[in-house]
């Protein structure tokens, strides 16, 4: 049937999906993070493996379960979520990076919990720029077919056709985050897929439709 085909689309294939949020630790009690729900990327996962494909999922800290047939890898801050995913260069076909990094993390990490100061009323913290885990696995000499996430509130094209070319991925999904009735933690979408020839918009639908939507547009362009 239609649906049993549809269901072997990813079958032999290995996709890595990045997803979550990453939290950066500023002593043992604290950290830097967003709030990422991870629902998209867990979305992902889910429908990759409901069709056919073996899905290794790297996520940040997260509410959410791990979906069926799905082998989690949980890490917390980017750096960790960078050597999971190198991890796995050679034996992937697929990176998707839907994971909302920090982009700057503590340049160090206090020892011990952080006091107040009597008489300080302004603290200063150092950040330092996390590495791009999605660029370095789109420049990797053993690269899988890459596709990354793009998170805008303006000029939504013009900066994700930007960060498409300069990062060196195959694919971007675009969200305008200004609307704040979808996006990070909503159970709805709307996007716009971008590759190098081309791009197809996403309408208003459910991150579970929205993941489907998005392994078609993978599929059409691997073959
Ligand atoms: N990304 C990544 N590693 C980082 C930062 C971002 O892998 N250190 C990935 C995200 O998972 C996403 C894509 O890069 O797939 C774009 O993320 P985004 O935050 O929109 O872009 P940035 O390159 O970080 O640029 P900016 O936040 O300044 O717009
Ligand atoms: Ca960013």
């Amino acid at each position: 049937s239609a649906a049993y085909f549809e269901e072997g689309a990813f079958t032999g294939k290995h996709i890595v999906i990045t997803a979550g949020p990453t939290q950066e630790a500023i002593d043992p009690v604290r950290y830097i993070s967003n709030h990422s729900s991870g629902k998209m990327g867990y979305a992902l996962a889910q429908a990759a493996a409901n069709q056919g494909a073996r899905v290794t999922l790297i996520s940040g800290p997260t509410n959410l379960p791990c979906p069926e047939r799905v082998e989690r890898i949980q890490v917390k801050s980017a750096e960790q979520m960078l050597e999971a995913s190198l991890q796995q260069i050679g034996e992937m076909d697929i990176f998707i990076a839907s994971a909302a990094v920090a982009d700057y993390r503590p340049s160090e990490i206090a020892e011990h919990k952080i006091k107040k100061v009597d008489g300080e009323e302004q603290m200063i913290i150092k950040l330092v720029k996390n590495p791009d885990i999605v660029a370095t696995i789109a420049q990797h000499p053993e690269r899988p077919f890459t596709v990354g996430f793009a998170a805008e509130t303006q000029e939504v094209a013009q900066y994700a056709q930007a960060k498409l070319a300069r990062k060196k991925l195959d694919m971007i999904v675009a969200n305008d985050v200004s609307n704040t009735n979808i996006g990070f933690n909503s159970d709805n979408n709307a996007a716009t897929i971008f590759w190098a020839q081309g791009s197809h918009d996403l309408d208003f639908m459910s991150k579970s439709n929205m993941a489907n939507e998005i392994l078609a547009c993978i599929k059409a362009q691997l073959s």
